[in-house]
C-alpha cells in the first residue's frame, strides 16, 4: 500500500517515524510518500491561501495549487482520493478496514477555513471526518487515518499486537485485560483468568465484552 499526503505541513509527519508505524515504514511493508502543497503555487510568494468570495472569518485554501499538486502525484487517478474535513463521514473501524484494501490512498490536507469547494468536486472521491469536533487543518486527523489503517497492513503488527482480538474487531468493546502482579493495591486479578480453563476464559471475556458494550457503548450492538 502507498499513501500519498498532500500538505502544507510536511514537519507534522516525522512522527510517523516512530513507533510501531515507524519500524513498519523502515521495513517497507507500506509506503507514506508526503508532498508540499506550496511547492505547486504558481503565486510569486508562494501562496496557497485567499479571502472568501462573499466575506466571512478567515481564509480558504486556493484550488491552483491543490488541482496541481494532486494531478502531479495521481496522474493516472490511482488512488482513492479522500479530503479530510468535519463535513466527511465519520471514520470507524469498518471504514478502516475497507481502506487498508486499497492500493492507493491520497490524503489530502486543507487549512485556514477548508479549501476551495470546486477542488472537492473535481478532484476528491470522498470527505473524511474523525469526528465530530473541528481541528485547525486536517493533518492530525490524516496522521489518526495512516495509524489506523496501518494496522491492517501485513506485517504492520507482529502478532503480540494482533486486530484479531481487540474493541470493534466484532462490532464490541474488548473485556478487560489483566497483567502481573496478581494482586495491586489492594485489587485481584479475576481468579477465572489464573484458572487455566481456555473455555471458562473465552466465556467470560465473552460475557464481559457484552456488559461492557451494553453499558458503555449501547449504540453498537443495534
Ligand atoms: N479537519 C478539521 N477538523 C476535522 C475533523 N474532525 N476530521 C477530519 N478533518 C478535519
Amino acid at each position: 500500500m502507498r499513501i500519498e499526503v498532500l500538505t502544507l505541513f510536511p514537519e507534522i509527519y516525522r512522527s510517523l517515524d516512530v513507533g510501531i508505524i515507524g519500524k513498519a515504514l523502515k521495513k517497507n511493508a507500506f509506503e507514506v510518500n508526503v508532498t508540499n502543497i506550496r511547492d505547486y503555487s504558481l503565486d510569486k510568494h508562494k501562496r496557497c491561501d485567499d479571502y472568501p468570495y462573499g466575506g466571512g472569518p478567515g481564509m480558504l485554501m486556493t484550488p491552483q495549487p491543490l488541482h496541481d499538486a494532486i494531478s502531479a502525484v495521481d496522474p493516472d487517478r490511482r488512488c482513492v482520493r479522500i479530503y479530510l474535513s468535519p463535513k466527511g463521514v465519520t471514520l470507524n473501524q469498518n471504514l478502516v478496514r475497507e481502506l487498508s484494501s486499497k492500493e492507493n490512498i491520497m490524503l489530502i490536507n486543507g487549512f485556514y477555513e477548508g479549501i476551495d469547494q470546486r477542488i472537492i468536486d473535481l478532484d476528491v472521491d470522498m470527505e473524511l471526518s474523525i469526528g465530530d469536533y473541528v481541528l485547525t487543518g486536517g493533518d492530525l486527523a490524516s496522521l489518526v487515518v495512516i495509524n489506523a489503517v496501518a494496522r491492517y497492513v501485513p506485517d504492520v503488527l507482529g502478532r503480540q499486537e494482533s486486530t484479531e482480538e481487540e474493541s470493534f474487531s466484532d462490532g464490541m468493546l474488548e473485556y478487560p485485560q489483566y497483567t502481573r502482579p496478581q494482586e495491586f493495591m489492594g485489587l485481584s486479578v479475576p481468579e477465572v483468568l489464573l484458572s487455566g480453563n481456555h473455555a471458562e476464559i473465552a466465556k467470560w471475556r465473552k460475557e464481559q465484552s457484552e456488559k461492557i458494550t451494553e453499558n458503555k457503548r449501547p449504540d453498537l450492538l443495534k
